[in-house]
């Protein structure tokens, strides 16, 4: 097995420079998180989030074995298993964006990845705990314009009730027009990034229509919407029967506990590279600290995955740079109520019966802090050797990508 899979890590090395001659990308801006704002307080009308309810399974008699439908109370109750250094916060609270667009220069995330969950004034684009953050990312975006921080915003497009290929085209218009002339985002090649959670949600072929080349009127490839898409690859085939079909750029894996699918199995990831090389599309593996909903999703404890001191995280991070990735998310920065935050949290005592895990034995940086060793990591061998393989553009063979040979380029990505 070990033989077979540095075979194939070979065949990778070998096989990237076919991505080469592009531009350079500075190395923070490869390491994107993904970021929660759906968090209040109650000066904001509740702890949303914090407070979320215990969720029944989808099948009545597992539902029946566990208690459900009540909701945490913070600040002493939380949904999540851990207590945040910051303690139970507002997405909105200024001081709090500030920090944590600081926690993220300072450790090596250049990128944070916000859910979006559709334009404010669509009826039903909420997020399960109704929260739109529509208004919230526009905040984010106005706090690194004014604070002239370095980190750039990847948008997550969240699967909102109804979202179909109209809502999407809708959608991918109101962020160009809205977001147009900003320094804050990411942009690869002059485009946005977008990544698409539950892509699978919709049917390749309305995708298709979208990110395709064609001349239908939901076509965005060469229009001022065009961005760089990746989709979500779950299942062994999702490469050939999702990601190439529906015409994404890329795809990443979101998950970081090994029991949730084909694509968060980092044995996979050899196998997952070498397709997105041959097919010229980006793969961004997404790594994680752990896993564990057990607070919201009492029934799942399947899924859950333990931390390991870091160990995981490691593990996670080490194949992602096993296999030559070119930029690597992560999941994420502060998912608290699935447990995989990365952002710090504190030791804390129960009170009213709330128990807490914690970083213990190391310090609440700890994930932060293997996140800067490993994204200095990520630069230093991109560097060295693998230096410009990858024009993050990509789109190549299937002509699917504007002005990849402009001079924009990557380089456009700091922008600043
Ligand atoms: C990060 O790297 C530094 C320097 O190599 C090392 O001393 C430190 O222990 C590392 N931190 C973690 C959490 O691995």
């Amino acid at each position: 097995m070990l033989i077979a899979v540095s075979a194939l890590v070979v065949t990778v090395l070998v096989a990237l420079p076919l991505l080469a001659e592009g531009s350079e990308i500075s190395p923070m801006y490869r390491v994107h998180a993904f970021y929660y704002l759906w968090y209040t307080e109650p000066s904001e009308g509740g702890w949303t989030h914090w407070d979320h309810e215990v969720l029944s399974h989808w099948d009545a008699k597992i539902a029946g074995k566990f208690p459900h439908g009540m909701r945490f109370e913070p600040p002493d109750c939380l949904h999540s298993p851990y207590y945040p250094l910051r303690g139970p916060y507002s997405s909105i609270g200024r001081e709090l964006i500030r920090q944590h667009l600081k926690e993220m220069e300072l450790y090596g995330v250049g990128v944070l990845v916000a859910s979006w969950w559709g334009p404010s004034w669509r009826k039903g684009s909420h997020d399960t705990q109704l929260v739109n953050t529509d208004k919230r990312l526009e905040q984010v975006i106005r706090e690194i314009e004014e604070t002239g921080s370095p980190v750039r915003v990847a948008f997550h497009l969240e699967p909102y009730e109804g979202r179909n290929k109209e809502n999407v085209y809708e959608d991918l218009a109101y962020l160009t027009e809205k977001y147009m002339g900003s320094q804050a985002l990411l942009r690869v090649n002059g485009r946005p990034v977008y990544y698409v959670y539950d892509s699978y949600k919709l049917p390749p072929g309305d995708w298709a229509q979208l990110l395709l080349r064609n001349d239908g009127p939901w076509n965005v490839r060469g229009t001022p919407k065009d961005g760089l898409f990746l989709g979500l690859w779950l299942d062994k085939d999702d490469g050939e029967q999702h990601i190439l079909p529906a015409g994404f750029d890329g795809f990443y894996t979101y998950f970081s506990s090994d029991q949730v699918s084909y694509g968060s199995r980092v044995e996979n990831w050899p196998l997952m590279q070498m397709w997105a090389v041959r097919k010229n599309k980006l793969f961004v593996p997404s790594v994680g600290p752990g896993y564990n909903d057990a607070k919201i999703r009492p029934w799942n404890k399947v899924s859950q995955r333990t931390r390991g001191d870091g160990g995981s995280y490691r593990k996670y991070w080490a194949a992602a740079l096993g296999v030559g990735a070119q930029a690597v998310s992560v999941t994420s920065y502060n998912e608290w109520g699935e447990g995989t935050q990365i952002e710090p949290a504190i030791p804390r005592e129960p009170r009213n019966g709330c128990q807490y895990l914690s970083y213990k034995p190391s310090s609440p940086y700890l994930y932060m802090e293997i996140t800067r060793n490993s994204s200095r990591e990520l630069g230093q061998l991109i560097a060295s050797g693998n230096k410009g393989i990858c024009k993050m553009g990509v789109g190549g063979d299937d002509s699917n990508a504007r002005g990849t040979e402009s001079s924009e380029g990557a380089n456009s990505v700091p922008d600043t």
